[in-house]
Parts: structure tokens; C-alpha cells; sequence
């Protein structure tokens, strides 16, 4: 079986979330079930620059693509069976892969994911010299246009469309149907149009085989106004071919055991090297030496992760004796609440502006605790991190931190299977009374400790999860009938 995967950042390569390790970790995860799949995504101009000395090969040109010159790139970088779209007009730019260097989004960006939509159709059409996938797997709006393409090309060939985020919808206006070099019949309700403009993820909800998210009770919650965005109407009418399916970390990139990145390696046997990861910590974010227990946040500072709740309740959680060290960028105003946190509570809180992966494994190896009190989150990975390296995840109990997280109530202490707190509400109220009882169960000995091996020892890899993306691949793939091929 082989397998187209789109996607706009993939780790290592380029990251601003969850979206990125995700493509990255999934396709080695399916080719140790014998898939091969390679991964579709824009020639950033740091990624270009990695092919110097790496062997890469062209294996298409384009007389233009969506109107500008391209050429596809495949190369073997990372672990990973690329294919770059080389368009220098599209992707060498400064800033992110979607906003510029003041943080503002780029103009054209339905013309530089488009053009990444578009190529991806274009190779399940074939043209690619021995690569004609089974199944185009489209990740997130910024591949959403790819099961639009398929139809109006009459490109046979089967999507998945991957939600991982619905609160991000790629909606831009009418005017750049022609720009994208989509029919104008396609400007209809089952196609591209949504709200008088074109929607990239509406177009893939619409028109893909298949529609996943990345977890099940995200699947359940987007069906509902409250979580929909707006899409829920649409989400109820696919809902028979829209399944959730938690998403996996790379074990192999995350093992608290062999890190090279960690100050000390650990594991569930033996659990000592955590001191010297926590001093580490203490160091860097100047807090105080002592047995009280730390907890930490990595997250984007915004709305959706709840962060405004945990500013109101930073007070809260230093009067428990408990100490905080946060890791993140975002909303300028959450960034200035945590420094003024910091401010007045030295040696309690500690604050690092910024996007640091290092600093990131060294937290989750080094904390008692990480928080996560989310709004929504279809899956999120850092309390999967914070399992596999025993930082006990405190989180709201919704999408994927409600199905990977057992709290800790009295029959899961009781039998022994809890790996962490879960809370509702999602208000400060509800978030206090969490922070309240992770103290209480830090301080009761032996049980911090169990939570932490439970954790390590849940079954956090791919494996599961990438059977279920098999499966649902092979469903798709028509069954040839009458003759062998
Ligand atoms: P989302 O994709 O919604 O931001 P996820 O939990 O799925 O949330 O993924 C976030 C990813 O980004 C994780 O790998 C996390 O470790 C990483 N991350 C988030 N903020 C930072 C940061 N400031 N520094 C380093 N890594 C970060
Ligand atoms: C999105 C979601 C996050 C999820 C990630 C990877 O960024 O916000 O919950 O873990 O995608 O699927």
C-alpha cells in the first residue's frame, strides 16, 4: 500500500505544534507495518537548504503550478521519504511557515497551500514516475483543498481528511476561486464555498472518502456547536465515515532512557535521574531549591489552552507551597501575566518567553507535574510527553486529554491505574480545586510516585494507533474486481 501524506510542517524539519510531529512520527510508524508513504509538503527555504549534500532528485517539473514556476524535489531526509515542492515565489520567506516576520499571516496563503493541495491531487493523478499512491491522507485546512482537486480534476483516488485543529479553517474570499484554478462550479455547497468565500477545510470535509480527528471524544465534541466552529452541521452529515483516532508520540525522540538531550536519563525502575533534571530546571527558571513540588506548562499562551485560567490561579497554586515554570509564546498579555507572575512571586515562578524544544524535554523530565487546562484539545501531545517522562498530566477533561489521562478518583487510585488529574469545569474554579489535589496526592507518599510509573509504563508509541490508520486506509481502497492487476 502506498501513501500520499500533505502536510504544511513536519518534524524535524519545520514545527509550530502538534500538527508537525504528528506528520512526522506517522509515516515511519505505518512503514513498520510495510506502508509506504511519503510525506507532500512546501520547500520552506530552511528545508531547501537541508537537500545541500543530502541526496534528492527532481521528479517533476511544472510549466507553472496554480501559476507560478515549481518543481517537485524527493529526498530521503530525517527518517522521512519527502517530496518538496520547490516554487521560491511561494515559500522562501521570513517568519513561519504562515505568518511573516511581525507575526501577521502571509497575504497569499490560499495561494501557497493551495498550490500544495494542488500538487498533492497532481501526484495521485501520477505524475510521479512509480509513485501512485492508494490513499492521499490531507492534514489540517492547509491540505484541504486536495480532496476539492481530486473531484473537480476527476482524479480517481480514495482521501482521509485529518482534522487536528477546526478552530483553524483556511477561509479566504470568493475572488480567489480563479487564483487557485478551480472551477467555477465548484463554488457550490458541497464543494469549495463556505459563507459567500472559499473554505480549504470545509472544501476537504466536504469532498474527502473519509474524515478523521485525533481523538475520539473530539470526534464526538465537533459535532456539537459548542466545538463545531461553525462546521458541525456539516460534521453531522459526513458523521458516517468520521472516526477519531488518538494520536501516538515518537518513543523513539521521546525516551526519558536514552536522551541526549536530557541533563540526566531515567527510567520507571529507576527514577533518580529526575533530581538532576528538576535542579536543572530550578536553574534555569530561578526557582528555589526545595522538595515542594514543580509544576510546568508548554504550551501556545492562548485562549484555546486555557492559559488565562491558570494566570487567575497562579496565586492560588504558590499558596499551596507549589512552584510553576512556564514555557511558551503567544498572546502578548499572557506572556506579561506570567512575567509579572514571576516578578512577584521570585523563586515560586519562573518564566521562559519562547519556543525551546530542548528546554521542552528537560521539563517534562524534570517536573512533578505539567498543566494543561484546555478549552478544547482534539488530541494534544505534551501530556503524552509528560507520561512517557513521568511529569504527571493535570488536565481538563476534553478531547484527547480526556481519552490519554486517567484521573485519579478513588476506584482508579484504588486499583491502581491512574496516571493523572483530570478536571471540569474548565473555569478557574475547576482548575484551582485540581491544583488543590495534585498537592494533596504529591504529599501523600508513594502516590505521586505511582501516578509518575503508571504513566511511564501506559502504552504512549504509534503502534496502536497507526493499525487503525491502516485499516482505514485498506477500507478505502476499491476492491479490483474481475481481473488481477
Ligand atoms: P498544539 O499543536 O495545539 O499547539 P500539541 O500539544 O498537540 O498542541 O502540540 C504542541 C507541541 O509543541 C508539543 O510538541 C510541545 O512540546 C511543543 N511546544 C509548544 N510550545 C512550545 C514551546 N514554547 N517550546 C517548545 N515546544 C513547545
Ligand atoms: C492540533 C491540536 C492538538 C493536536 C495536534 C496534533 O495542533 O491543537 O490538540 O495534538 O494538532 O494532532
Amino acid at each position: 500500500m502506498k501513501i500520499l501524506s500533505v502536510a504544511s510542517e513536519v518534524y524535524p524539519l519545520i514545527k509550530t505544534g502538534g500538527l508537525a510531529d504528528v506528520a512526522g512520527a506517522l509515516p515511519p510508524a505505518l512503514a513498520r507495518r510495510g506502508i509506504e508513504t511519503r510525506v507532500l509538503m512546501p520547500g520552506y527555504g530552511p528545508v531547501m537548504a537541508r537537500l545541500e549534500g543530502a541526496r534528492s532528485q527532481v521528479v517533476f517539473e511544472y510549466d507553472a503550478l496554480l501559476g507560478v514556476p515549481a518543481r517537485l524535489v524527493s529526498a530521503r531526509l530525517d527518517g522521512l521519504d519527502l517530496i518538496l515542492i520547490d516554487a521560491p515565489s511561494l515559500y522562501h520567506r521570513s517568519g513561519g511557515p504562515y505568518v511573516d516576520a511581525a507575526g501577521i499571516d502571509h497575504g497569499d496563503n490560499w495561494h501557497r497551500f493551495g498550490a500544495l493541495s494542488r500538487a498533492g491531487a497532481d501526484i495521485c493523478a501520477g505524475i510521479i514516475e512509480g509513485f501512485r499512491p492508494d490513499v492521499v491522507h490531507a492534514h489540517d485546512w492547509q491540505a484541504g483543498l486536495v480532496p476539492a482537486y481530486l473531484r473537480y480534476s476527476g482524479i480517481s483516488c480514495p482521501s482521509v481528511m485529518t482534522i487536528h485543529n477546526i478552530a483553524f479553517q483556511g477561509q479566504f474570499s470568493a475572488a480567489v476561486l480563479g487564483g487557485l484554478y478551480l472551477p467555477p462550479h465548484a463554488m457550490a455547497l458541497d464543494g469549495v464555498e463556505y459563507h459567500g468565500g472559499v473554505g480549504f477545510l470545509k472544501a476537504g470535509l466536504a469532498n474527502a472518502s473519509a474524515i478523521t480527528t485525533v481523538s475520539p471524544t473530539y470526534a464526538e465534541e465537533i459535532r456539537t456547536p459548542a466545538f463545531g466552529m461553525g462546521l458541525d452541521g456539516l460534521i453531522n452529515a459526513r458523521a458516517p465515515v468520521l472516526r477519531g483516532i488518538v494520536n501516538g508520540i515518537d518513543t523513539g525522540v521521546w525516551d526519558p532512557a536514552t536522551d541526549p538531550i536530557l541533563p540526566a536519563t531515567f527510567s520507571a525502575d529507576d527514577l533518580e535521574g529526575r533530581r538532576a533534571n528538576r535542579r536543572a530546571l530550578e536553574e534555569r527558571f530561578r526557582l528555589d531549591h526545595d522538595d515542594e513540588p514543580l509544576f510546568v506548562v508548554i504550551s501556545r499562551l492562548t485562549h484555546q489552552k486555557g492559559i488565562d485560567l491558570l494566570a487567575e490561579t497562579t496565586g492560588d497554586l504558590v499558596a499551596e507551597g507549589a512552584k510553576l515554570a512556564v514555557l511558551g509564546t503567544g498572546d502578548p498579555a499572557l506572556e506579561n501575566a506570567f512575567a509579572g507572575a514571576a516578578a512577584r512571586h521570585a523563586g515560586r515562578v519562573g518564566v521562559v518567553i519562547g519556543y525551546d524544544e530542548q528546554l521542552a524535554h528537560t521539563m517534562q523530565g524534570g517536573a512533578d507535574g505539567i498543566l494543561i487546562p484546555s478549552r478544547f484539545e482534539p488530541c494534544g501531545l505534551t501530556q503524552l510527553y509528560g507520561l512517557r517522562y513521568g511529569a504527571v498530566p493535570i488536565v481538563a477533561r476534553t478531547g484527547g486529554l480526556a481519552d490519554t489521562v486517567i484521573d485519579a478518583n478513588t476506584a482508579a487510585l484504588n486499583a491502581g491505574v491512574a496516571t493523572g488529574v483530570q478536571f471540569l469545569p474548565v473555569d478557574a474554579a475547576g482548575l484551582r480545586h485540581a491544583i488543590r489535589q495534585a498537592v494533596r496526592l504529591f504529599r501523600q507518599p508513594g502516590t505521586w510516585d505511582g501516578l509518575r510509573v503508571n504513566g511511564m509504563r501506559s502504552d504512549v508509541s504509534w503502534d496502536r494507533s497507526a493499525a487503525l490508520y491502516a485499516d482505514l486506509y485498506k477500507s478505502l481502497i476499491p476492491v479490483a474486481s474481475g481481473h488481477h492487476a
